[in-house]
């Protein structure tokens, strides 16, 4: 038995897509209640987590393998595989603020992000100091009551920046969905994970 972990949320809708037209699974991965789904005749168990817990999960081998944002890989990819761009979930790491936003003469910018290590990584390459404030969702919410003067986030449509003001500055990353691996699992059923690769390629490709 293969277990897959996959994201909650609006990336399950094309990982079902594609595992579909890969031949993995017959029957969609329908978002529930429930978060363990079984499919005995593909010998395949699927979790359905939090994106930011996908890489938890495959690290501790609790899932063999997992569907997971480049954003998130940016943040937590420590003991894991990355072996295949899945080309879903197209959307970019971005700056963003509101328009015309300046810092005051010595003030240090305030950045709000779900992304904290990539933020300062970032910053820090480019030799700007910065103070990051982690938040866990809505991030949107700080420039606009001036938690942050800036917030580093996810735009895929850029909807939700156009409804609340925000413009993007600055891409810092283009993101899509990888397949990541348990590095025991990824030796201990090679096999497996070969054919599911390969299986993944030719779906990526129809
Ligand atoms: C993500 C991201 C933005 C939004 C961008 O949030 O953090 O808020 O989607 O998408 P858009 O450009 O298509 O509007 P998500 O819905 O995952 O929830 P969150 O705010 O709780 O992080």
């Amino acid at each position: 038995m293969l277990t897959i972990a996959i994201p909650k949320g609006r990336i399950l809708e094309e990982a079902n897509e594609l595992l579909i037209c890969s031949g993995i699974i017959k029957n969609s991965v329908k978002e529930s209640r429930k978060l363990v789904i079984e499919s005995p005749e593909e010998k395949i168990r699927f979790i359905l987590a939090k994106p930011l817990d996908v890489p938890i999960y495959v690290r501790y081998g609790v899932a063999d393998v997992g569907i997971v944002g480049k954003d998130v890989l940016l943040e937590d990819n420590e003991g894991l595989y990355e072996v295949m761009d899945l080309g879903i979930g197209a959307c970019r790491l971005s700056i963003c603020s509101r328009p015309g936003t300046v810092c005051q003469r010595g003030e240090l910018p305030r950045v709000a992000t779900k992304y904290p290590k990539t933020s300062l990584r970032y910053f820090w390459e480019k030799g700007e100091q910065v103070e990051i404030i982690k938040l866990n969702g809505s991030v949107e919410l700080a420039p606009l009551l001036g938690l942050s003067h800036y917030i580093v986030d996810i735009v895929s449509t850029g909807r939700t920046l156009k409804e609340n003001g925000l413009v993007e500055l600055e891409v810092i990353e283009e993101i899509t969905c990888r397949l990541i691996v348990n590095q025991a699992t990824f030796h201990l059923k090679n096999t497996v994970i070969e054919d599911l690769i390969e299986r993944l390629e030719a779906g990526v490709k129809v």
